[in-house]
């Protein structure tokens, strides 16, 4: 066994440390371990303590072929149950992580045990990985986990300041024009306003750690060897393109999830790589209720709002008479220590509301009596609800999230979009005109349409499934 084990071309993967990037990863992972590779997933120290409690110990033991290995990220050790400050993790990681990964690809390639390394996969944020692999002359590719419009968006970062667009003269960022204004030069992109950009743009000074760390990482990933996409070549034709008129090489092989099914690998136990503990019992509770008849509300992972915000969510939603399933993290509310949703709202909702803290999201989008995907638009949860044809409402919080917001209501035709400084009014008239109205049934008619579209890209033959080959035969020169 172990002379197998060692005989397999070894790939070592470095998500950035956030649930968004690692479930693509996971799941790129493992289709790369069931056809032939060697894998190392490389988890942070903070990552590798939750999963021991959210999946448990034997989870992370991995298989002979399949390894985990940490690295720390740089901040000071905490409680698994605390936030993570996102720009003060993307600081870190791109300052602090350089040395200690180093170290582990001489340990991987010093080691007996396993195939020396023959790629890294990184992140297209965790660009140090890169420049490891450079270093010791191993093949370096790049997954990128979010949208492809949000990369074709952050490389407008520098031309947006030679346009002297940015930075903003005001806290309002409306000094040139507003967030309003349309942008027309954009390669690849119509329709496009200033305020569907990845909002890291919104800066009044350019020394902003998100607005350079996201400029810079993805100028950087543009430049890899080969960059892998979670997305399909029929749903993203047009910012693909552009990309690719920059880079020859790259692989849109998703959805991810969907191209699983092909290589279906019994050794996990666990399917998921949640952080937080699922709440078995919501599909149960999904269960009573008609088809496309529930509202779902999940705004991720790393989404905080205010107290305000909340509670014009929660009586919109209460006020639409709807069912709904409503995953709250305990960390959901800015500067809160508890939710803290009034009694008066719990008593309203108590026989067609269910709260919870985490679900496995691919099973509740997947079940019948999903009517409405509630959705800060993360690019996981905008793939796994266009693979599932749910139409969807979109809350933008942060990052590429208000791009995927602006293509899933105006380019693919799947949801509408809510205010920023949201109103319960308007919640509950979005929520009852998906669910009962007209503009549900034409909107869910094109989700059927992309979500027809999702399967058969990773069908056998599909452009998904053919890039995944043509990546695994041209970039990774396996011959299976
Ligand atoms: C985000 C987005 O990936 C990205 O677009 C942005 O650039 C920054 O980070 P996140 O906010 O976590 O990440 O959202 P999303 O991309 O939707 O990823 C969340 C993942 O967790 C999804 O795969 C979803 O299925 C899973 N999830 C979420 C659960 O399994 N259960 C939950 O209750 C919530």
């Amino acid at each position: 066994e172990l002379d197998n084990n060692t005989q397999k071309p070894h790939i070592v993967c470095v998500p950035f440390p956030a649930q968004g990037h690692v479930n693509p990863f996971m799941q790129l992972s493992k289709l790369l371990h069931y056809n032939g590779f060697h894998i190392t997933f490389v988890n942070t120290e903070f990552n590798h303590r939750r999963w021991v409690k959210s999946l448990g110990p034997d989870y992370v033991k991995g298989l002979p072929d399949f390894q985990f290995e940490t690295i720390p990220d740089g901040l000071p050790y905490s409680d698994i149950d605390a936030t993570q400050d996102i720009p003060v993790l993307c600081d870190a990681t791109k300052k602090q992580c350089y040395e200690p990964f180093k170290e582990l690809i001489k340990k991987l390639n010093s080691s007996n045990e396993v195939p020396p390394v023959s790629y890294i996969i990184a992140d297209g944020t965790m660009g140090f990985a890169g420049k490891v692999a450079k270093e010791f002359g191993i093949a370096d590719l790049q997954l990128w986990t979010a949208s492809a419009s949000g990369f074709v968006g952050y490389l407008q970062y520098d031309e947006l300041v030679r346009r002297g667009i940015l930075p903003f003269k005001d806290e309002n960022f409306s000094s040139d024009g507003t967030l309003d204004t349309s942008l027309d030069w954009i390669s690849g992109m119509n329709d496009i306003r200033l305020r569907d950009l990845p909002s890291f743009i919104r800066v009044t000074n350019l020394d902003d750690i998100m607005f350079n760390f996201l400029g810079s990482e993805a100028q950087n990933c543009l430049k890899s060897s080969s960059i892998i996409i979670n997305t399909f070549q029929e749903l993203d034709s047009e910012v693909l393109k552009v990309l690719m008129s920059k880079n020859p090489n790259i692989y849109p092989i998703g959805p991810l999830h969907l191209l699983g099914r092909h290589f279906p690998n019994k050794s996990f136990k666990t399917n998921g790589s949640s952080f937080w503990e699922n709440d078995p019992k919501c599909i149960q509770w999904l269960d009573q209720w008609e088809p496309s008849s529930v509202i779902y509300v999940n705004y991720g992972s790393t989404t905080v709002m205010t107290k305000d915000h909340l509670n014009e969510f929660a009586w919109g939603l209460a006020n639409s008479n709807l069912p709904f399933l409503w995953i709250m993290r305990t960390d959901l509310v800015r500067n809160e220590e508890n939710i803290g949703l009034a009694q008066e709202f719990l008593d309203e909702v108590k026989d067609r509301g269910y709260i919870t803290s985490w679900c496995i999201q691919e099973q509740v989008l997947a079940h019948p009596s999903i009517g409405v995907f509630l959705t800060h638009c993360g690019w996981n949860s905008t793939i796994e609800g266009i693979s599932e044809g749910v139409p969807m409402i979109g809350w933008p919080f942060f990052a590429e999230q208000q791009t995927n917001c602006r293509y899933i209501s105006k380019t693919w035709g799947i949801g509408d979009a809510i205010n920023e400084d949201v109103k319960r009014e308007e919640v509950t008239k979005l929520v009852k005109d998906m669910i009962k109205g007209e503009r549900g049934k034409e909107i869910r008619q094109k989700c059927l349409e992309w979500k027809k579209k999702a399967i058969e890209a990773t069908d056998v033959g599909g452009s998904s499934y053919n890039n995944f080959c043509r990546l695994i035969n041209e970039a990774l020169h396996y011959d299976a």
